[in-house]
């Protein structure tokens, strides 16, 4: 019961890397609140775990976000695990393909610490846990141009919160995950020309020789989340199965 008494808000919590969060975290004793803009698939987390509860929110929906901060109560915990995988280089994306992925992958995270922030400083504690990637200002991963870009911002981003709050018990931190087997990872792969040839060469970019499970992100998370980590603050956390060593 390493989350008893905390309240957690996961995003992105309908599949994936979200999903095993929000499921280790109520398994650790805390009260999840799992979000998504997919509510068929937030209903099955349900109702695999009835303990948690679910709500629909778009993490790049101002009023929406607000909305929702206004009415959920005190929180002690963000988890946001929104993101969305642009494949392509510079010269690939377009204009409206970058403000997309900013407005998914760095302006989700921006609205959520907003209007979360407040009652956390007003409870003198709080904790914010974001999920970037290795592929950021960490490791150049081709065909990751926009993606990239957006998770080295968010690198930023943690540093930042971290800096302006460290002297009124807000900590905020990012995991930095390989490649994980997850949902969205077997779209991506099954759109190869050759997914055969794509799933063997994501597998061999880690040097374990193999993906990471969302479940162990969750571990990560875990501790991150929990008072064990409570030194911590502003780092960024690699599990990568040695991508970058
Ligand atoms: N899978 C990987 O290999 C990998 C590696 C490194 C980092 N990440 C990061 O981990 C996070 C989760 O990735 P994943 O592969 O587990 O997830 P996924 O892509 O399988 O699922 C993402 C979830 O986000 C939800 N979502 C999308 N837009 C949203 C919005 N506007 N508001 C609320 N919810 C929204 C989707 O409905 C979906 O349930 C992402 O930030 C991703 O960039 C993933």
């Amino acid at each position: 019961m390493r989350l008893k008494d905390k309240r957690i808000i996961v995003t992105a919590a309908a599949q994936g890397i979200g999903r095993a969060t929000a499921l280790a975290f109520q398994k650790e004793g805390a009260e999840v609140i799992a979000t998504d803009i997919n509510l068929k698939k937030l209903e099955e987390l349900k109702s695999e775990n009835t303990n948690i509860k679910i709500q629909h929110l778009d993490s790049t929906n101002k009023e929406d976000v607000e909305k929702f901060a206004s009415t959920v109560g005190v929180v002690d915990i963000l988890f946001h695990g929104v993101g969305y995988v642009h494949h392509g280089t510079i010269l690939d994306c377009s204009s409206e393909e970058f403000h997309n992925s900013i407005n998914i992958n760095v302006y989700s995270a921006y609205l959520m610490s907003f209007y979360l922030l407040p009652q956390m400083l007003k409870q003198k504690k709080g904790n914010i846990v974001i999920v970037s990637s290795a592929a950021s200002n960490v490791k150049g991963a081709p065909n990751r141009f926009i993606y990239g870009t957006t998770k080295a911002a968010l690198n930023g981003f943690v540093k930042a919160i971290a800096a302006d709050y460290v002297k009124d018990g807000i900590r905020c931190n990012a995991i930095l995950p390989g490649t994980v087997e997850t949902p969205s990872w077997e779209g991506r792969v099954n759109l190869a020309e050759d997914p055969v040839q794509a799933r063997k060469d994501f597998i061999a970019r880690q040097a374990m020789g193999r993906l990471a499970k969302p479940e162990e992100i969750a571990s990560m998370a875990i501790y991150l989340a929990s008072d064990e980590s409570a030194f911590l603050t502003g780092t960024l956390n690699l599990i990568d199965g040695g991508w970058t060593l």
